[in-house]
């Protein structure tokens, strides 16, 4: 027996049928900001990845070498690649452009539960506009998704440019091993790091930034920064809008672009992968050719989501089985094509069963059975069974229409 690759799933039907609908009730809110989907190839080439984050990530991804030679890779995000069409495609776009994408991503990590191999994302990307109110909007896009896909979640919001000012006569290697602590929430390793590196000036206002839970406790530490009114705009925006969030300055994120607001939200119950959702906004489009082009966006872990929401169910629209004798099936052919046009899930026996076969079959697949027997041949008429309550009625094909259409 051949098993599925390591950190991989197989998604059957009843699972499936959730995740589509949480994906339309996701497409939909993008949709109604003014999002619009694009797709990108599953693979790229590498270079598109290592160039912001170094080859230290390349352990982090599925790498193949094609035919060809050429180093590619299967997508670990989807941020860097839909910057690489921005940049290639979309560069004489009126901005900014609005773009989103449900695709899956690869990650070559240790498996465990809510974190895969292959996973899917739901993201967004808003390219070429640099203002409060787009960040504002991101978070916006992202909470009304999160809601209307029915999870309840905690929003913790930062700006790299807070613990940029606190840092910044450090050099980039000490800032990346200090980013990589805070992205652990690690205070206790930051500080004996910058004790080693002979930088204990810094660790109490480091300590006291990274406990900041409010824009007051924030520039009382900082001062009057220049991203100050900005900071203050986007936090107004979404005080205006009654988004509930947390204040939290320590928010590193695990990517390398990112360059100002930054966010990531948490769901209940899912143990420790409980990330749903991480984003905020960045420079990419200058690293792959094009010109410096301010961006923000997020991706939603699908998967998480759909633990978090703990749907199983399969739909809930009533499906019929068609049940005939030697003598009536034809008709029975004919009526089932009328219940589909009708948009009625519908099947008929496809393997010569009797009455009997045709009913227990049915009873484990259907909500209804529609009888065409011999005498209601005649009549004109079926026999609508609901499986569930037991009753039954004989109708015309099209009152049996009516009435499934309206269940
Ligand atoms: P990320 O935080 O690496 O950000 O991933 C986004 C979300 O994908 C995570 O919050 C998590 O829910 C989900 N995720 C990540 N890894 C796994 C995994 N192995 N298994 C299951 N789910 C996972 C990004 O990818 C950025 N591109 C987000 C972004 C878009 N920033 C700006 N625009």
């Amino acid at each position: 027996m051949i098993s599925r690759p390591r950190g991989t799933r197989d998604i059957l039907p009843d699972e499936i049928e959730g995740r589509r609908e949480t994906e339309a009730i996701m497409r939909e809110t993008a949709r109604r900001y003014g999002y619009r989907e694009i797709v990108t190839p599953t693979f790229e080439e590498q270079d598109l990845f290592t160039i912001r984050s170094g080859e230290g990530i390349i352990d982090e991804m599925y790498t193949f070498e094609d035919k060809g030679g050429r180093k590619m890779t299967l997508r670990p995000e989807i941020t860097a690649p839909v910057l690489r069409c921005f940049v290639n495609e979309g560069r004489s776009l009126p901005k900014p452009v609005k773009w989103y994408y449900v695709a899956d991503c690869f990650r070559y990590e240790r498996p465990q539960k809510g974190r895969y191999r292959q996973f899917w994302q739901f993201g967004i990307e808003l390219i070429g506009v640099d203002s409060a109110m787009a960040d504002a909007e991101i978070i916006l896009v992202a909470d009304e998704i999160l809601q209307e896909s029915g999870i309840s979640y905690t929003l913790q919001i930062g700006d790299l440019s807070l613990m940029r000012h606190v840092l910044q006569d450090l050099s980039s290697a000490d800032k990346k091993t200090i980013r990589t602590f805070l992205d652990k929430r690690d205070i206790a390793n930051a500080s004996a790091f910058l004790s080693d590196i002979g930088r204990n000036d810094i660790i109490q206002p480091l300590t006291d930034l990274v406990l900041a839970r409010s824009t007051d406790e924030i520039f009382a530490i900082l001062g009057d920064i220049p991203e100050k009114e900005r900071i203050l705009s986007m936090f107004s925006i979404l005080d205006d809008q009654k988004i509930r969030y947390t204040i939290n300055p320590a928010i590193a994120r695990g990517l390398d672009y990112y360059t100002g607001m930054v966010f990531e939200g948490f769901a209940e119950g899912l143990g420790a992968e409980n990330q749903v959702i991480g984003g905020g906004a960045y420079r990419l489009a200058h690293l792959f050719g094009g010109q410096d082009t301010p961006s923000c966006g997020f991706a939603i872990g699908f998967d998480r989501v759909m633990v978090a929401r703990g749907d199983k169910k399969p739909s809930s629209r009533p499906r019929v089985f068609v049940i005939t004798t030697k003598e009536t099936q034809l008709l029975g052919i004919t009526a089932a094509r009328h219940l589909r046009e009708a948009g009625i899930c519908t099947e008929t026996d496809l393997s010569g069963k009797g009455f009997g076969g045709q009913m227990s079959l049915a009873a484990k697949i259907a909500g209804y059975v529609l009888i065409i027997g011999k005498q209601e041949m005649e009549k004109g008429t079926m026999i609508l069974k609901d499986l569930q309550s037991g009753e039954q009625q004989e109708m015309t094909l099209h009152a049996a229409i009516v009435y499934l259409t309206s269940q």
